[in-house]
């Protein structure tokens, strides 16, 4: 019985973080638009924006994804803990930890500071674009929210920029060993295929951090 809830909780891990990988390709692809020169970024953003908010589709999509985030969340935190019970005993020798990669034996801490990042970013954004919390969103000149300036001035206060550029770093280690973990888990157990896999998630890791990591930068200098 015990088996199969922690089968059932690592699963909802791997399928919700799945996901969420699939979520930051396509958040990744439309903030590399914030990589344009100002001019062509901001409408292009605004309008993308605008689309993303009044599609009754990705509406739907929006809340399967905060519901992947809590659910990720809770499973990770019930395993962690079911772990730590289960290995009370310090090993004077850890084999484990020499077959293991540092990432691996920190997803715990790292997931911490992804959650950290998640709610600051979306106290920055969503709260004040979607509940209107803060300061009012301003209207660009196609009539949509002026997501872009919102997003500018954040980027010029250096501090959020160090912030953001910083947790791109926890969370590609994060997405290296997580990618791999989930497929695994989800029984992908082929030799030349878990190679592969490897290669993938650590493109995969650094394309995405590195592109997160970049933006701020880029819009601070802008
Ligand atoms: C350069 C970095 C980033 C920028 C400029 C950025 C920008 C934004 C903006 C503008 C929104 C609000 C969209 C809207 O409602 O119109 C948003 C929402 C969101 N972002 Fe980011 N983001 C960045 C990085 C990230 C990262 C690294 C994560 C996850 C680890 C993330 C997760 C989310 C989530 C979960 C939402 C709420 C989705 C929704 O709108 O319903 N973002 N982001």
């Amino acid at each position: 019985m015990k088996t199969n809830r922690l089968f059932f909780r690592k699963n909802m891990i791997a399928l919700t973080g799945l996901f969420l990988c699939l979520f930051l390709i396509v958040h990744l692809s439309a903030n590399c638009l914030l990589l344009l020169p100002q001019d062509s970024a901001r409408g292009l953003y605004n309008a993308y924006s605008t689309f993303l908010r009044e599609n009754p589709l990705i509406m739907a999509v929006a809340y399967v994804l905060y519901l992947s985030i809590l659910m990720h969340v809770l499973y990770a935190i019930l395993v962690l803990v079911r772990n730590r019970r289960a290995k009370p005993v310090k090993y004077a020798v850890n084999q484990y930890r020499e077959n293991s990669s540092w990432a691996s034996q920190n997803m715990g801490a790292l997931g911490v500071l992804i959650l950290i990042f998640i709610v600051v970013h979306l106290v920055n954004f969503w709260a004040r674009i979607k509940l209107g919390i803060g300061a009012e969103v301003g209207i660009d000149a196609a009539g949509n929210k002026d997501i872009y300036e919102v997003t500018y001035t954040l980027f010029q206060n250096s501090y959020y920029v160090v912030f953001y550029t910083l947790m791109a770093l926890p969370l590609g280690y994060h997405l290296h060993h997580g990618l791999q973990s989930a497929f695994k888990t989800l029984g992908f157990y082929h030799r030349p295929g878990l190679e592969w896999l490897a290669r993938l998630s650590l493109i995969y890791a650094i394309v995405i951090s590195a592109g997160f990591g970049i933006i701020p930068i880029v819009v601070y200098f802008q």
